[in-house]
């Protein structure tokens, strides 16, 4: 059976940016909350769409990898922030960058989309359907923040990453994976008035992205080790066989409270909420770029990564680099 490997990576960080000073002249809030609270310094606010954030961050993984994107067989697109529904995100994304072998689908796992995205290329390539893949998380949260409200209007951001997945003999890439989800209280993080649930016939009010944070708080800390746990037990690994930790970025002390409970020490822990905030799907795909250009992730890294989101969806994926 053929393996995944991770053959290129790429980004895009839209280049403006709301600190928390700003942020409190909007809403009644303080930069010294935002921090203690969540980590967040400040997050980026994309001008341009979801497909075009992806289309970089894809662009950037193509030119990493030394593929032509007509060689693609599968452009997929992890979002929550789709630019279209009709058609798809990713087949604008595909159209973009040129992949027109590759068949194009969005998925939408929430925050856990990009590792949803990366089993679901990888099982096509280990079932021996598709050569090459190009797997994109990209989102753009702001377009869904009511910024009258403080308790959402603090946490997230815009941007993409992505990765390039191509067949190969020797084992590396996505080598364990746990997904799920808790769906029985998945209205604990929801949007309203949004979709097709809808009475087209009847007024339709302001969308608002509501949720409970103390309760998605203790769940994504127990959600996300135990899906660790459980990866690393079905791999037959211990956690001092992981060379980098790479969770999604919701919290810093959801963050910090995994390390904690994982016994995992600060410098195996790849942490960038500071910046961005929660770009959702999208956290993981550019905290591993960012773990490369650091060196924190090395050839051969074996890395452990987490999520949990709406939906509620979790997963853990071992992935060696
Ligand atoms: N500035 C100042 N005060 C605020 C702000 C703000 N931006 N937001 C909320 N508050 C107030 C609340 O109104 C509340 O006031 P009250 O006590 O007078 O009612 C008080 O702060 C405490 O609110 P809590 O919700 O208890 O604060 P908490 O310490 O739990 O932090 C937070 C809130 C940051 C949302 C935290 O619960 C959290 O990170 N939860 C998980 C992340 C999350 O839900 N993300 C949504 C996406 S899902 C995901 O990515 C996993």
């Amino acid at each position: 059976m053929p393996y995944a490997h991770i053959t290129g990576w790429g980004k895009c960080i839209p280049p403006a940016s709301i600190s928390n000073d700003e942020i409190s002249e909007i809403v009644d809030t303080t930069d010294e909350w935002i921090t203690t609270r969540t980590g967040i310094k400040s997050r980026r606010v994309s001008h341009v769409s979801t497909a075009e954030l992806a289309t970089v961050a894809a662009k950037h993984a193509l030119a990493c990898a030394g593929i032509d994107a007509k060689d693609i067989d599968l452009v997929i697109l992890a979002t929550c922030t789709p630019s279209t529904v009709v058609a798809n995100t990713a087949s604008q994304v595909q159209k973009n960058i040129g992949a027109t072998g590759a068949a194009a689908m969005d998925t939408n796992a929430a925050c856990s989309g990009f590792l949803y995205a990366l089993q679901a290329a990888t099982a096509q390539i280990q079932a021996g359907m598709i050569k090459k893949a190009v797997v994109i998380a990209a989102e753009r949260m702001t377009w869904y923040v009511n910024w009258a409200r403080r308790d959402s209007a603090v946490l997230f951001g815009d941007g993409a990453g992505a990765v390039v997945l191509e067949a190969a003999e020797t084992p590396a890439g996505l080598l364990g994976t746990k997904t799920g989800c808790d769906s029985e209280d998945r209205d604990i993080l929801h949007i309203t008035n949004f979709g097709s649930d809808l009475n087209k016939y009847e007024p339709i009010g302001p969308s608002d992205l509501l949720f409970e944070g103390r309760e998605i708080f203790k769940r994504a800390v127990k959600g996300m080790s135990e899906a660790c746990d459980d990866v690393l037990e079905q791999a037959n690994l211990s956690l001092d066989d992981i060379n980098v930790l790479v969770p999604h970025q919701a919290n810093l002390r959801i963050i910090q409270a995994i390390q904690h409970r994982l016994k995992v020490p600060d410098e195996k822990v790849m942490v960038n909420i500071a910046d961005y905030g929660n770009t959702s799907a999208a956290t993981i795909a550019i905290a591993l770029c960012e773990a490369v250009e650091q060196g924190l992730i090395k050839p051969h890294s074996n890395i452990m990564s987490a999520a949990f989101g709406a939906g509620l969806t979790w997963a853990a994926s071992y992935i060696k680099w």
